[in-house]
């Protein structure tokens, strides 16, 4: 067996690394015997150098081997999931899960923590009070039979590799690398025991993959590897150059996320919603799918579902109408300095303006604060008045706002004509 600084030399210098090696770092890792540094020297030097296909392929086994993979092959319904690269207000998970239940699909749905700017759903859900994102497998197992939704964060047995290697990742900027993703994403859905998956790639300034092109090369690596297991994969490639939705932060995403539960969401997170649902339920083979996914919403059936998920999860459905939970203890409101229409948002500062504010990690093991987030007024091609008020800020700690109120500085562009349109759904 060759050295770990050897194999770290290796993919330095540009090096192609054996199935053997790969599997020493993900174990090795997982078990402790690799440390944070070292971990993080070859995250940087894959980071800097890329894998190669067949690389990416190992690295993946490797994930998806170092825990369980679960079996819903029982229940009486499709079973899938979506999965996003990642964004800045991307709270479709908790609409589409319970909306996909609600049309008879099972969702076994494990989700992660932010990553780098981006807002992830199991510290959004954990804003809930009572609900629990560290379900045991067999509750894991028993809500997604029952209610037909459970979202939560992988167990210990779930790809652990994936568990300790993302929270690395995170605070080492070496997200957005697509081995890494890929690894990290499909380890995931393969351990869920899914049929189906949707996987919304997210491009833009706000997102990992900057470009079309770069998306797709994404793309095509992801549905490979899904389906050498068996999955039906659907690659959607969505808009990130603007957040999406209202709201970027915690508190305000859940709440944001019930509103388009009850038909009230904002047009461009409702679209990508019902274009990720309608692939979802393409891939299950059921009739309508568009109409469904609308009545569903219409009726209330969705909402439904997100409530029993809650209510299963051990979360206190009450908090959700209580206007004082957590109430922010500092607003800032930032106002245009010119009359025109909105150009441009520089969405990666945005996502880490909510960070800073109090929303994501800067060190592993951070403190989230959920009253954290960002209320966008005005959103790209809208017009604006000199003085109106463009976003709002919040979160509880004064220090943090004064950070925060200096990072969304210049990050929404005012242009004299409407010219600049970025279409929401890519392809
Ligand atoms: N989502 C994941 O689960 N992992 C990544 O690496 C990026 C997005």
């Amino acid at each position: 067996m060759v050295s770990l600084e050897t194999i770290v030399h290796q993919k330095q210098s540009g090096g192609i690394l054996s199935n053997t090696n790969i599997q020493y770092i993900v174990n090795g890792y997982t078990s402790g015997v690799i440390s944070d540094d070292e971990m993080t020297a070859w995250l940087n030097a894959v980071f800097q150098n890329g894998m190669s296909h067949e690389e990416t392929l190992d690295y993946t086994r490797a994930m998806v081997n170092s825990g369980v993979t679960l079996d819903f092959s029982h229940l009486p319904g499709y079973v899938l999931d979506k999965h996003s690269t990642g964004g800045v207000g991307d709270k479709v998970s908790l609409v589409l899960g319970p909306l996909l239940a609600s049309c008879r699909c099972y969702v076994p749905m494990l989700a992660g923590r932010g990553l780098g700017h981006t807002g992830g759903t199991i510290d959004k859900l954990e804003s809930i009070p009572g609900y629990k994102t560290a379900l045991s497998l067999t509750e894991f197992q028993k809500v997604v039979e029952t209610v037909g939704v459970s979202i939560m964060e992988q167990t210990k047995e779930i790809c652990p590799a994936d568990r300790k290697i993302y929270a690395l990742r995170d605070v080492t900027n070496t997200v957005a690398s697509n081995s890494l993703i890929c690894g990290s994403i499909m380890s995931k859905k393969i351990a869920e025991g899914v049929q189906g998956l949707v996987l919304d790639i997210k491009v833009g300034n706000g997102a990992f993959m900057k470009s079309l092109e770069q998306a797709k090369n994404l793309g095509i690596l992801l549905k490979e590897v899904g389906e050498l297991y068996g999955l039906k994969v659907s690659t959607c490639f969505t808009d990130m150059n603007q957040p999406l939705g209202q709201t970027a932060g915690l508190w305000c995403e859940v709440r944001e996320s019930v509103e388009c539960l009850k038909g009230n969401g904002p047009d461009d997170l409702m679209a990508v919603v019902y274009h990720l649902g309608k692939s979802a339920l393409e891939i299950a083979g059921i009739e309508n799918p568009e109409e469904k996914l609308k009545s569903n919403i219409e009726n209330g059936k969705a909402l439904e579902k997100f409530n029993e998920m809650v209510f299963a999860h051990g979360g206190n459905l009450d908090g959700l109408n209580n206007p004082r939970l957590h109430k922010p203890k500092f607003r800032k409101e930032i106002f245009a300095k010119e009359d025109g229409f909105i150009g441009k948002m520089d969405t990666l500062q945005l996502g880490q303006a909510v960070v800073q504010l109090g929303g994501g990690r800067i060190q592993k093991n951070d403190k989230i604060d959920y009253s954290t987030g960002i209320r966008f007024h005005k959103k790209i091609g809208d017009s604006v008045n000199k003085g109106e008020p463009l976003m709002e800020i919040f979160c509880s700690d004064s220090e943090r706002l004064k950070m925060g109120s200096k990072k969304v500085k210049g990050t929404i562009q005012i242009r004299g004509d409407k010219t600049i349109n970025y279409p929401l759904i890519l392809a």
